[in-house]
């Protein structure tokens, strides 16, 4: 089977874990203060807090923004559940943005007009606490057009940047732009810990109160345990954080790796029915995923597109989630199809294909020709 995705774990990463494993220290210590130091040093951030994955993360990143119930984030509508789920865990609203038809990432005039009708109502814009944009598949959002409506506002920006350790964006990373950005090493990210997350600003205030809030709200400066307000055990392990440092030594490599699996994608692809990845100008991504658009017509035979590569030994899924039409968000606010035109075409042709460091040009052009000869009898009149 061509696999979807196979994380880079080799020997060196082995011996790092069993090493903090027989020690018997297990949980958060000196290797996750050194694996958030070296996160802060490769992002250029003021601080890096490890947690127990993006989720924890992006809620954590919420609550210290002081989001509460009956308040409004704006979030892009073409992501993981993930990334929706935690304003609700908050008792907040999301307030969804449709993406761009290429990047797949939120669209900043949509973005502009989103607000543009919050303000119409004072009392709504009020509600605004944050707006959330995600590097989706790794490939950077327009965060200066998005930092300067978020600015024009007053609003609190929080990074998605699940996928994204490693992009930039005219030369900044992904994930360093807004008061907060936030990070997975889940096993399809570039490295991973197993689970994993990370929250990054340069924020002081925002950084003591995320510290305090993912170990049971006790004060991180006080000398011996204070519990200064009700908090998670969002913690990251000892092993984890083990494996986080042997893995970011690797990361620059994989992340060229990825890169030239995504060129030689791009080059297979080129001149066919299937539309390849965009880059937007400036942008240096990092293929978390490699995700195609089939073309229109093939999009209600998807599924059985999907199933027939499968049974040739080759493993593909969708992109991501139309989280607006998930059932809760669905159900809860009554999204209809139209509601997001670009996010339900894409939601219903993309297609990620198999990319991974050790994916051979062979494994390449034998997706590639099988992806045409299944897309031919998709489109078979
Ligand atoms: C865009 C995005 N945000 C958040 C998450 C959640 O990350 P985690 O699995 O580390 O909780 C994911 C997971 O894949 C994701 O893709």
């Amino acid at each position: 089977m061509i696999r979807l995705t196979i994380p880079s774990i080799e020997a060196d990463d082995l011996a790092a874990v069993r090493e903090v494993l027989a020690t018997g220290f297990l949980v958060q210590g000196p290797r996750v203060a050194a694996f958030e130091r070296a996160l802060a040093e490769y992002l250029g951030v003021r601080h890096a807090i490890a947690v127990s994955n993006c989720t924890a993360a992006l809620h954590l990143a919420l609550l210290a923004l002081d989001v509460r119930p009956g308040d409004l984030v704006i979030v892009t509508a073409y992501s993981y559940t993930a990334t929706a789920n935690v304003i609700e865990l908050c008792a907040a609203q999301p307030v969804f943005v449709d993406i761009q038809p290429d990047t797949f990432n939120m669209a900043p005039d949509r973005l502009a007009e989103t607000l543009e009708r919050l303000a119409a109502t004072r009392a709504a814009l009020g509600r605004v606490r944050a707006i959330l944009p995600v590097h989706t598949f790794g490939q950077p959002a327009d965060m200066p057009a998005i930092m300067a409506i978020a600015d024009r506002y007053g609003i609190p920006v929080v990074e998605d940047a699940a996928c994204a350790l490693g992009a930039r964006l005219a030369g900044r990373p992904a994930g360093a732009w807004g008061a907060l950005g936030c990070f997975s090493f889940h096993p399809r990210k570039a490295i991973t810990t197993g689970e994993g997350g990370l929250i990054v600003t340069d924020r002081d205030d925002l950084a003591w109160r995320l510290r305090a809030l993912r170990n049971h709200g006790q004060d991180p400066d006080a000398a011996g345990p204070d519990f200064v307000m009700p908090g998670f055990n969002y913690r990251l392990t000892e092993f984890q954080a083990a494996l986080g440092l042997t893995q970011l030594a690797k990361l620059d490599r994989i992340i060229a790796a990825r890169r030239e699996r995504a060129d030689r994608y791009d080059q297979l692809l080129a001149g066919s029915a299937v539309q390849p990845p965009a880059v937007a100008p400036g942008a240096v991504p990092v293929y978390q995923s490699y995700v195609v658009l089939l073309p229109p017509a093939a999009a209600a035979g998807r599924g059985d597109l999907i199933g027939r590569l499968r049974r040739e030994g080759i493993e593909t899924t969708i992109g991501t989630w139309h989280m607006p039409m998930t059932t809760y968000f669905r159900a809860r606010y009554g999204y209809r199809p139209g509601d997001f035109p670009v996010t339900d075409d894409v939601f219903a042709r993309s297609l990620t294909l198999p990319l991974h460091e050790t994916l051979t040009a062979e494994e390449q052009a034998q997706v590639v020709g099988r992806l045409h000869d299944a897309l031919a009898v998709a489109l078979r009149p």
